[in-house]
């Protein structure tokens, strides 16, 4: 099979011929002419296309506010020319800033699970560059299996706050919706299967690892939600945790939400299995930044540039940020979302 961006431009810049790949091919992009842009994933609910389509009228690099913009650009130092693959590209509000300087399109990838972002990306960027619908540990494995390399690497890990702010796709425990926290929606796994189907011990134990609760609340609201079933939506889930919740600083069920977004998008896997990639994505003196929202993100990210930068002369990358990099008051005033967030850099050796 012969696999092309949408507008029929190879990846590598030369046809390639996908015969030793271990999974199946579902880039959003690729197609074989014959099957005339067909693909393999299904289609998301009709309602939620045409609430998407109202969303991307209005101006989305409004609704999603990129993080940390000047420092991702200061320590990944974009030049003219320079080749940059960006694992979650959402808005591509980092991306469209990297490439201005750079206007490098045509040898440069975007990746994002959501269709809604890999659509958005589409119209947003020339047709020269290459956009992967798919989940960032599938599209680095195919690209490596390319030989594909990179002057820069980005990841701002999470979930976009378009994800977050339309309660259909059920993130969120401010609006109400369906229980769902799908990033790609072609998946099977949803927040409902977790919610109405997992076993009360391996509730506690989500919300517990994933969700960093304490372990006697884990079980409390545990208990509760199988007590509770079937669950129908965000809204009567948040009420239930309420229910059992005393007040506190943070949402009494932002944890909860957290673990189940976590569960069902895999985000821990996924970026443990991907970090001990990306030295081979990376030409030499290239730059890699990790941007982290929570503490378990972090320590991933933390773990591993400790473990590859451990062999002196020999490691395969340099940590660039012996502390990770927090938003400056001025940024937090604008975009609390922020608040949270570390950037980690390292350059290939
Ligand atoms: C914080 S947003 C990125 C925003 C982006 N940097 C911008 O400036 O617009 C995170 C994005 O990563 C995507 N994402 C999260 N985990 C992913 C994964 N494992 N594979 C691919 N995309 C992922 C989400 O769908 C979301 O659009």
């Amino acid at each position: 099979m012969i696999v092309r961006s949408k507008h029929n431009k190879s990846l590598n810049g030369h046809n390639l011929l996908w015969l030793t790949s271990r999974k199946p091919i579902k880039l959003w992009w690729i197609y074989c002419e014959s099957l005339n842009k067909n693909h393999t994933k299904t289609n998301p609910p009709q309602f939620l296309v045409e609430r998407s389509q109202t969303l991307y009228n209005k101006d989305m690099e409004k609704l999603h506010i990129p993080v940390l913009l000047s420092e991702v650009l200061a320590s990944l130092d974009p030049q003219p020319g320079e080749t940059y693959l960006d694992l979650t590209a959402g808005y591509g509000g980092h991306a469209s800033k990297i490439l201005d300087v750079t206007q490098n399109y045509k040898n440069s990838v975007l990746v994002d699970r959501d269709k809604f972002a890999a659509d958005y990306l589409e119209r947003k960027f020339p047709p020269d560059i290459a956009i992967i619908n798919e989940d960032f540990y599938s599209a680095v494995l195919q690209l490596t299996e390319c030989g594909r390399t990179f002057d820069m690497i980005l990841a701002d890990f999470g979930v976009s706050s378009p994800q977050i702010d339309m309660g259909e796709r059920g993130f969120s425990f401010k609006h109400d919706g369906p229980l769902d926290m799908r990033m790609d929606q072609s998946q099977v796994l949803s927040a409902d299967d977790i919610v109405n189907r997992y076993s009360e011990r391996e509730l506690a134990d989500i919300f517990t690892r994933f969700g960093e609760e304490k372990p006697g609340r884990a079980r409390l609201l545990a208990r509760e939600i199988v007590h509770h079933r079937p669950i129908k939506s965000t809204k009567e889930l948040t009420d239930i945790i309420i229910g059992k919740s005393r007040y506190s600083k943070t949402h009494p069920a932002a944890r909860v939400f957290q673990a189940i977004r976590i569960a069902v998008n895999d985000e821990l896997g996924e970026i443990e299995k991907t970090l001990p990639l990306l030295p081979k994505l990376l030409n030499k003196d290239g730059r890699v930044g990790i941007i982290t929202f929570h503490s378990l993100e972090d320590r991933l990210v933390k773990d591993y540039f400790k473990e590859v930068s451990s062999f002196g002369e020999e490691s395969e990358l340099k940590i660039i940020t012996k502390k990770p990099i927090v938003a400056e008051n001025q940024e937090l005033v604008i975009n609390p979302r922020a608040r949270s967030a570390k950037l980690r850099v390292a350059t290939r050796n």
